[in-house]
């Protein structure tokens, strides 16, 4: 209530990126203190206990933050006291990075979506790790999201991942192997799958060698055919992958309310929220068909109340995560909707 009456509305009058920037800042300020850490849960409501286990790992209850919100893990604490179980930093990549020019987050508020071209705007995986160090693993599940560079071509692609995986490995529960943001030039095309294979063999056999093996994902884009998205998924699970993470952001985008001249200004970029609701169930419900049971199934994609993550969780998904939803409707969603789990 708190936060639809007032919270949002005064950072709806901001420009996106600013008010993104602001809340991590609050947010940094709020978590560091026992009264500010009050705040942030007297804000967030109770959240209940719903716990499931999913790639080896326990959850406290299958609502999780997506990646891209807290790219540089700066507010892990203040997100957990909200309720998320687990929460997905990154994208990170081996070398900080500035990522595209601004504006890149624009809001398209008929529509309950964002368009961002952020493209991995990060810190850098060391300074990351730097940071989760100092994690309390009671709070909750950490996933780290690695990318490549922008300046690092494809054929090298593959030694960013094992770098930035390098500096994580000790500090997170799990990896997702990003290869369908639209917004790092070339990055999707690492989807091919003779490409893939090979970026996702090496990845599983470093992984296996490496004193902690963790669990390992990967995020699909919804921009995949049925047939790619199900041989990718059946790929990933042969290269030893855990998990599949279906969607990332769409470039589609047809059947939007919002006037199209403020559409053509956004410009290019990844489009979430609701507009890819019902399309990220389908690619769950594909995913889910091609792997069985021998993945875990991640949704994400538009997911703003209890009857989303019913859809997902009836899809085949395993946990689910939110970041649009979460934009529009704050922190009390949380609760709400992981109520609606019931396995
Ligand atoms: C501003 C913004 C930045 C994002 N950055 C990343 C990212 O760095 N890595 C990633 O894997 N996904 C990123 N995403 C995609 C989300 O994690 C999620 O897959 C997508 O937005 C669909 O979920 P939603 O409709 O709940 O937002 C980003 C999304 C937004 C809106």
């Amino acid at each position: 209530m708190l936060y639809s009456n007032l919270i949002r509305p005064l950072l709806f009058k901001l420009p996106a990126e600013t008010a993104h920037d602001i809340t991590i800042r609050q947010l940094e300020l709020l978590q560091n203190s026992y009264l500010g850490r009050g705040l942030i849960k007297l804000l967030s409501g109770h959240v209940e206990s719903n716990p499931v286990q999913v790639m080896g790992l326990n959850f406290r209850h299958p609502v999780g933050l997506a990646a891209g919100l807290d790219k540089d893990a700066k507010v892990i604490r203040g997100l957990f006291q909200m309720g998320f179980s687990h929460i997905e930093v990154g994208t990170l990549t081996p070398k900080s990075q500035p990522g595209n020019d601004k504006p890149r987050l624009f809001r398209l508020k008929e529509d309950h979506a964002l368009i961002n071209r952020m493209g991995f705007n990060n810190e850098g995986s060391i300074a990351a790790s730097r940071r989760l160090k100092k994690r309390d693993p009671n709070w909750g599940v950490v996933g780290g999201n690695v990318g490549r560079n922008k300046i690092t071509n494809n054929e090298n692609a593959i030694d960013d991942y094992i770098a930035s995986m390098s500096h994580l490995r000790d500090y997170v529960d799990y990896f997702t192997v990003n290869i369908s943001s639209p917004n790092t030039p070339g990055l999707r095309e690492l989807q091919q799958e003779e490409v893939l294979k090979k970026l996702l063999t090496k990845i599983s056999d470093d992984n296996s060698k490496s004193l902690k093996p963790r669990p390992l994902a990967v995020k699909i884009s919804p921009d995949l055919s049925k047939q790619e998205v199900q041989s990718i998924s059946r790929l990933a699970v042969t290269c030893g992958f855990n998990g599949i993470i279906g969607t990332n952001t769409t470039v589609n985008r047809i059947g939007l309310k919002t006037k199209a001249n403020r559409i053509k200004d956004a410009g290019s970029g990844g489009l979430s929220g609701r507009p890819l609701t019902r399309h990220s169930t389908d690619v769950v419900a594909w995913i889910k068909e091609a792997v069985g049971d021998s993945a875990a199934v991640i949704g994400v994609g538009g997911i703003f109340n209890a009857q989303d993550v019913i859809d997902k969780r009836n899809a085949g998904a395993d946990l689910v995560q939110i970041y649009t939803g979460f934009v529009y409707n704050g922190p009390s969603m949380i609760n709400n909707i992981q109520k609606a789990w019931i396995k």
